[in-house]
This record gives C-alpha cells, structure tokens and sequence, in this order.
C-alpha cells in the first residue's frame, strides 16, 4: 500500500510587511473575509483528503492557534503542533516536522497562502518525487520562479531573481516524497539566512522528479496590506453570489 498523505502548515515568519496589524497577532490569525486566514489552507489539505496535519508556529504565536483548532476534531483532522524558534526559512519545516511525517509523504502549504482551486486530484494521485505549481504573476522578482521550455518542461528554478527568466512564480502549496526530509538536511543557509525551498526544488529538479502542474483559479499570498484587502473582498463576493 502506498504511505499515506500528511500535511504541514506553516504559520510563523516575521510578517514584517503587515505590522502593526501583526504586532500582537500572528499573520495567519487575521481575518480573510470572515475565517482567520489560516482556515483556507487547512481547507484546501482537508479537500485533498489529508486528515493529519501538523501546525507550525512561533513561540509567540503557537498558543493561539491551539486555542482557535484544538485537536481539528470539529473539522474531523487532527491537528499537532510544534515550534519554529526562529523563522530560518520554510524548508525547515520538515527538520521540524521529522517526527510527524515518519515513513509517510507530505503536502506544505503556507499559512497565509489561499487558493481557489481544488487540488484534490493533484493531491490524491501524488506517487513520489516533488509535485509544484506555478502561477503568473506581475512582480515575478519578489517569488521563486520556474522556466519552463516549449514543452512545459521545467528547465531552472531560482529564488526571488533580480532578471526573471519568466513571469510563474511557485505559491506556496508543495508536495514531496519520504525523501524531503534528508533533502531538508542538506540544504545550507542561503545568503539571507534561510533554508531555502527552492534549493529542494532544485534537488529534485537535478533527481528529474519534480513535477510542475498549474494554478488554474485564483490564489493570493496575503502577506501584504493590498493582498490581505483583495483576498477579503475576494471571498466576499463569492460568498454574496453563492
Ligand atoms: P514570508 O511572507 O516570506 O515572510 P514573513 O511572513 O516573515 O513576512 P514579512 O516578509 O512581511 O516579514 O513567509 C511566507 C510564509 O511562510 C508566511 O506564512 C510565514 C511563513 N514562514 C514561516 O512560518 N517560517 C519561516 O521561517 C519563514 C521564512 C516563513
């Protein structure tokens, strides 16, 4: 039988850019429309059919999202939780997240990323490798970005590049094999700091097992004052034409 599907969220970072909303707050906690962000990611694991899902936060921050989620039994999952002292970048999470995943695959997603479309069948048909998406976007120099030739075949990935080799960026919902846990361990602190998730992009990039598919309906990365407004006012108005 294959090793089942888990998932991770990551919700700590400094969230500089939303201060002072995000003073006393953590980003993922503030209110998309009428949920606290961090509801659209754990919605769109529960749809893919992941039922335990891990929870990762600051020292500061982990408190609160243990008081709002509980055990995930009102949501039928199950949630655990675990530290992030320092946010020193987002392939730490499966250093952290070592335990959790055991023998199994995982699926991350961040905490302040929503999207609109179901990934279910990408989720339920992940066998191995890496699975990503790309998005089009207009400022491709503030993400990582993925090449693709005539065929759609992914040719480089780079992290936040000063020239963009093209204009899809990769959101923030990732899926990996067993393997991204001792990929995780060799990954060296980037210029920056941070244990970078492109660098894991690229090992299985260099393995030939990444799989690249793309984001068909719409996904913000609330991370900002304008994204944070127009996710809202997104899920407003579908909710008022529903
Ligand atoms: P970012 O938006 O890149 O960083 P940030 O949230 O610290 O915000 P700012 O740039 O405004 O200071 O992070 C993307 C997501 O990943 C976000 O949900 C926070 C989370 N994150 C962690 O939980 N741990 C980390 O080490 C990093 C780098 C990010």
């Amino acid at each position: 039988m294959a090793n089942s599907m888990k998932g991770i969220i990551l919700a700590g970072g400094s969230a500089t850019r939303l201060r002072p909303l995000t003073k006393v707050t953590s980003k993922q906690l503030l209110p998309v429309y009428d949920k606290p962000m961090v509801y659209y990611p754990i919605e769109t694991l529960r749809q893919g059919g992941i039922e335990e899902m891990l929870i990762i936060s600051s020292p500061e921050g982990i408190g609160d999202y243990l008081k709002l989620l509980g055990s995930g039994k009102d949501l039928g999952v199950r949630f655990t939780y675990e530290i992030q002292d320092k946010p020193e970048g987002l392939a730490q999470a499966f250093l952290i997240g070592e335990n959790f995943i055991g023998d199994d695959s995982v699926t991350l997603i961040l905490g302040d990323n929503i999207f609109e479309d179901d990934f279910s069948d990408a989720i339920k048909s992940f066998e191995s490798g890496g699975r990503i998406f790309a998005k089009a976007v207009s400022d491709p120099e503030r993400f990582g970005i993925v090449e693709f030739d005539d065929n759609n075949n992914v040719i480089s990935i780079e992290e936040k590049p000063a020239n963009p080799k093209s204009n899809y960026c990769i959101p923030g919902l990732y899926l990996y094999d067993n393997t991204v846990i001792e990929k995780a361990k060799q990954v060296k602190p980037s210029e920056r700091g941070e244990l970078e998730i492109t660098s894991l992009h690229n090992m299985y990039l260099a393995e030939g097992n990444l799989d690249v598919r793309f984001v068909e309906g719409a996904w913000f990365d609330a991370g900002t004052f304008e994204s944070l407004w127009e996710a809202g006012s997104y899920m407003r108005k579908k909710a008022v034409q529903e």
